[in-house]
């Protein structure tokens, strides 16, 4: 029974909450209101205005998990209190830590001794991660050119123009020159020939990307490791590698065993990977490993004794939660290397589904590769009539956020629909996906002879009134929107009748 009195001074508690007087009225937006409200009100106002977010698990466009199981998401809440930098007063949590950086740093071939520990540290992201790797290559760097006697102002580092916009951050944030790889069309990664073309004797690292944020592609690390070598030989400069695999990083080791991308080359110095993306965390986790202590100049690290202990730090923030390093932890154990295997090759699977769904429709070009992040990008193979960005809008209709972007220099006029295949997109949804982008393609294809039958016949009314008059580009923009919105509302209208 809803118990709905609505006197305005009325106690909440006593009162259904959208009978009350704080949800009858609203708040603020850009101060802070003058008195406080009952807990239930300022939940629901706030649970009710997120009801307009997307759906996470309908949201195509990220990389970042979107589903734990309840005996996760239960330690994390049990967690949600810790300070992670108290690691003195947490120590668990930190042992748990130090035990992902090993178990991860073994996972990537690291060259560790039998009572050797592993050289790593836990981040907010990848992004984190990034700035850090990058921060030791550039201080190693010019510690080397100073014992030189050479200049080390004007560091810089090589990169396909298909780098995650983390890199350029890092550049400008950090004062690094960053020399891009163009693509082109039909190679959408770093080409290694180019890239170890670029590097000079101020290079301070080449980044390569396992599992290009745009198609998923799997840059040839191997490859870029044999060329630099040479390079290296010819000039007796010790340009490295990081391998940027926020992606990649927890697919490669179970779907690719074989693959040499990591430690077992010897150029790679360090790698990254996000935890919240397939490490299966929800997002805020992050992890950079280095090869050895080496590579890690002593004086990026700093010493801490005021919360007890001695405690060594590397990271760009001091206070940061807990739980998502216990939820990794959590990953790591749960699933072991045989459940990360079935995650990622069930992941795998549903994108050839998706993929051989989309390529029956006859309708699009595959731009990603079978073999790297298990994704599909594609292209429309004909966008004069519509475009990839009015897919996107259209299938919005559905509740899926698919993004549709264009391809970085020298590839810019490529447009692609990217659809991430996370543990959570069962086999349904991709085939329930591959049916809505039918009907998307369908309803574009029937929506140009709607709106200029629609259009002719407000011209004809038009001219009858007055034949001097003429449109402007804005007005039949207008009509233009007018016509599309009808026309949305009309098909939902049916829909929901035939529902
Ligand atoms: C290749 C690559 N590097 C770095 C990042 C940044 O990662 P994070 O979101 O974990 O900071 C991303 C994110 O998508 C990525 O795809």
């Amino acid at each position: 029974m809803v118990l709905s009195k609505t006197a305005s001074q009325s106690d909440v508690s006593i009162h259904s909450t959208f009978a009350s007087r704080y949800v009858r009225s609203s708040l603020p937006r850009f101060k802070m209101p003058e008195n406080s409200i009952p807990k239930e009100a300022a939940y629901q106002i706030i649970n009710d205005e997120l009801m307009l977010d997307g759906n996470p698990r309908l949201n195509l466009a990220s990389f970042v998990t979107t589903w734990m199981e309840p005996e996760c998401d239960k330690l994390i809440m049990d967690s949600i209190n810790k300070n992670y930098v108290d690691m003195d007063e947490y120590p668990v949590t930190t042992e748990l830590q130090n035990r992902c950086v090993n178990m991860i740093a073994h996972l990537f071939n690291a060259p560790l001794g039998d009572s050797e520990t592993a050289v790593g540290v836990g981040t907010v992201g990848s992004s984190e991660a990034i700035m850090l790797a990058g921060l030791a290559f550039k201080r190693k760097w010019q510690n080397m050119r100073k014992a030189q006697g050479k200049p080390c102002d004007k560091p810089n580092i090589v990169t396909g123009a298909n780098v995650q916009v983390c890199w350029e951050k890092f550049a400008r944030y950090f004062e690094v020159e960053l020399k891009e790889v163009k693509l082109r069309e039909g190679y959408y990664v770093m080409d290694p020939v180019k890239a170890v073309e670029l590097v000079d004797e101020n290079t301070i690292c080449v980044a390569a990307i396992l599992g290009s944020t745009l198609n998923g592609e799997f840059e040839d690390v191997k490859l870029l490791n044999d060329l630099l070598l040479e390079k290296n030989k010819q000039t007796g400069w010790d340009t490295p590698i990081h391998v940027d695999a926020a992606s990649g990083g927890f697919i490669a080791p179970f779907l690719y065993p074989e693959l040499e991308w990591d430690f077992r080359l010897p150029l790679v110095k360090s790698i990254n990977v996000s935890g919240h993306k397939y490490g299966l965390v929800y997002a805020g986790i992050g992890w950079v490993i280095w090869r050895s202590k080496e590579d890690l100049p002593e004086e990026l690290i700093f010493h801490i004794n005021y919360l007890g202990a001695d405690q060594p730090t590397f990271t760009l923030n001091f206070s940061k939660g807990s739980s998502q390093v216990i939820a990794q932890y959590y990953q790591l154990i749960r699933l072991g290397q045989e459940g990360y295997q079935n995650v990622m090759e069930n992941c795998h699977e549903n994108a050839m589904v998706l993929k051989e769904g989309l390529e029956k429709t006859g309708y699009f070009n595959i731009v990603s590769k079978d073999e790297g992040v298990p994704l599909v990008a594609f292209s429309l193979k004909d966008n004069s009539r519509h475009d990839e960005f009015e897919v996107s809008e259209m299938l919005r209709r559905f509740g899926w956020i698919v993004p549709a972007y264009t391809m970085p220099a020298d590839a810019q006029h490529i447009t692609v629909l990217r659809v991430v295949v996370r543990e959570d997109f069962s086999r349904t949804l991709a085939e329930r996906l591959v049916l809505d982008i039918t009907k998307v393609i369908h309803d574009l294809d029937a929506l140009p002879a709607k709106i200029k039958a629609k259009m002719s016949i407000a011209c004809a009314q038009e001219n009858g009134k007055d034949n001097g008059w003429k449109k402007t580009a804005i007005e039949t923009q207008r009509e233009i929107t007018d016509a599309w919105k009808k026309f949305v509302l009309e098909r939902k209208t049916n829909k929901n009748k035939i529902c």
